[in-house]
């Protein structure tokens, strides 16, 4: 049987045994959330020893090469020595700048000790204390330095819990930047732009749609949200302040009618949708209906903690 080593702990595991599970089982906390390699919250460092990795090509090629892995995806095959990622070293520190509760979500808004490159529709393992959870930037690259996020709170779960608590001045850390889905090209300056929501799945979309308007999108904008209740629809201020973007604010209990409503003018629409499984899904579900090629729809699907 391989042996597993961290730190001063070494244990042998059954051959094929899955990383993650064999760090966690093991007592050793490694944070996790989609299981499926596409949250990077389970990064960990290989030091020595190779894993056998399902989705290489999930990493980055130098993290890859630097001995990242996705612990989710790896399976223990030989000896190895792994360090678990320590925010405290391996982070990047930013202090809160501003909290603001709109109902159930919390925004908060992070100045990190040093710039942060992205694009709009990235997400950041955000780690508070021991605990660490994917979150979708909602801000704009260069608009200015603060990152800003939109945390659902309305259930209990260990991020959440902590987040209720924060204060101005808190540090948090971040851990792997990383890009699902959501994207704006410039390509589709000309096309029919749609935004398909979910509570704070407008979070990814709201930094995208400010880049297509920043980037002089020329064809029709349209932003549909769901929400649970009136007070969800935590943006709807400034989007319907937006000109020239068509913005519907729906219930939970209208999306039926909405999504029935949901007519392309074009075959070359492009439609962005953002929200937890079973939103995305009714989202995609009538896209496919409406008639918009599977191509033109590009999802980011928030996974719980699974
Ligand atoms: C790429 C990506 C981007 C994301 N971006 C965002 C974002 O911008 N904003 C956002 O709000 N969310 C986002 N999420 C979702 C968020 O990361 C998850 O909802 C995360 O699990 C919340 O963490 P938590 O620790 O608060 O809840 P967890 O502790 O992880 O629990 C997850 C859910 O399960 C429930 N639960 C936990 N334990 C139990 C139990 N014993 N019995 C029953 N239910 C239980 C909790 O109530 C909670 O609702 C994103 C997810 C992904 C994958
Ligand atoms: S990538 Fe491993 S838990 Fe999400």
């Amino acid at each position: 049987m391989p042996e597993l080593c961290v730190g001063e702990h070494r244990w042998a595991v059954p051959t094929g045994s899955n990383l993650l599970d064999a760090l966690n089982e093991a007592g050793l906390n490694v944070p996790y959330s989609c299981r499926a390699g596409s949250c990077h919250a389970c990064l960990v460092h290989c030091l020595a020893g190779q894993p056998l990795d399902a989705m290489p090509e999930a990493l980055a090629l130098d993290k890859h090469a630097q001995g990242w892995r996705l612990a989710c995806q790896c399976r223990v095959v030989e000896d190895l020595r792994v360090a678990l990622f320590d925010p405290q070293r391996d982070g990047v520190p930013a202090k809160v700048s501003a909290l603001d509760w709109f109902g159930d979500v919390l925004r908060v808004q992070l100045r990190p000790e040093r710039p942060l490159r992205y694009q709009a529709g990235q997400h950041v393992v955000l780690w508070l204390g021991e605990v660490a959870r994917p979150y979708s930037l909602a801000s704009l690259p260069g608009e200015d330095e603060l990152l800003e996020f939109h945390i659902d709170c309305q259930r209990p779960g260990a991020f959440c819990d902590k987040a209720r608590g924060l204060q101005v001045g808190d540090e948090m850390r971040l851990g792997e930047l990383r890009g699902g889905a959501l994207h704006y090209d410039p390509e589709w300056q000309d096309r029919p732009l749609w935004l398909l929501a979910a509570g704070t799945g407008l979070a990814p979309l709201w930094g995208i749609l400010r880049e297509a308007l920043r980037q002089g999108h020329r064809s029709e904008i349209r932003l549909l949200h769901v929400a649970r209740d009136p007070a969800g629809h935590y943006l709807a201020e400034p989007l319907l302040k937006l000109p020239g973007v068509s913005v519907e604010l729906v219930l939970a209990e209208q999306l039926d009618e909405a999504l029935a409503g949901l007519r392309p003018s074009s075959r070359q629409t492009v439609a962005l949708v953002c929200g937890a499984p079973g939103s995305v899904e009714r989202f995609a579900r009538r896209l496919f209906i409406a008639g918009v090629p599977r191509g033109q729809v590009f999802a980011d699907v928030f996974v719980e903690h699974a």
